[in-house]
């Protein structure tokens, strides 16, 4: 499974990149408003850090706007991939990108028939949100299984990439069902690996190796 930082912020993403645990990183107009920097100039510092995929997201909603960002995006850097919102002139931009070689992240996806449709399009990656639709009473986890198993059915070559993740429940949840990729807040990645019995454990070795002969080392 691929995991993304779902982040615009580079010390955020230096951290986990550290870890060798990140594939890639996906960000969206919020995340880079809350940098106070412009999209272009974190998308590139984005792009020195972390050798994958990297979404970046266009403002326009109309077809031509769509493609000419998307296009300027692509040259930013060969990792970005141009996040496009699930309207019909995004899947038209979808559509025209695909075949120029520009890969797609297909966002804001809250039903298995709109990601049937993005992958007609040609989306590379599928962005179902799984956390707002959990907010508002739904089951985005179900979305995923519906997603995950018509690709299957078809053979679509479209990358479901769990978004909107919440919690550690969310990773583990997408895991199993198979989708391939899943975006993760810089917090929640640091729930992932953490675990109460890892801290008390550590702490009675340390404890244990001060009263050793040596202080434990060596
Ligand atoms: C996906 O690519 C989005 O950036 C993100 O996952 C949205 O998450 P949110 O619902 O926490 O804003």
């Amino acid at each position: 499974m691929e995991i993304f930082i779902d982040s615009a912020d580079v010390a955020e993403i230096r951290d986990v990149a550290a870890m060798g645990v990140i594939d890639g990183v996906t960000t969206n107009p919020t995340l880079v408003a809350r940098t106070g920097r412009s999209l272009r100039e974190v998308i590139v510092e984005i792009c020195e850090i972390v050798d994958g995929p990297i979404s970046a997201e266009v403002i326009s909603t109309d077809y031509e706007g769509i493609v000419r960002e998307g296009r300027q995006l692509a040259a930013l850097h060969r990792n970005v991939v141009v996040k496009v919102p699930l309207i019909a002139e995004g899947l038209k931009a979808v559509r025209t990108l695909a075949s120029e070689g520009i890969r797609t992240n297909v966002t804001l996806c809250f039903s298995a028939p709109q990601a049937l449709l993005a992958a007609k399009a040609g989306a590379t990656y599928i962005s179902p949100f799984i956390g707002r639709i959990d907010d508002a009473a739904g089951d985005g986890m179900a979305l995923v299984e519906q997603i995950v198993g018509i690709y299957r059915n078809y053979g679509l070559r479209t990358k479901v990439l769990a978004a909107s993740i919440r919690h550690p429940v969310h990773v583990v949840q997408a895991a199993r069902l198979g989708a391939h990729a899943a975006t993760v807040p810089h917090k929640v990645i640091h729930q992932l690996l953490s675990h109460p019995l890892t801290d008390v454990g550590l702490a009675r070795f340390l404890e244990d190796a001060r009263r050793s002969p040596g202080g434990g080392r060596g």
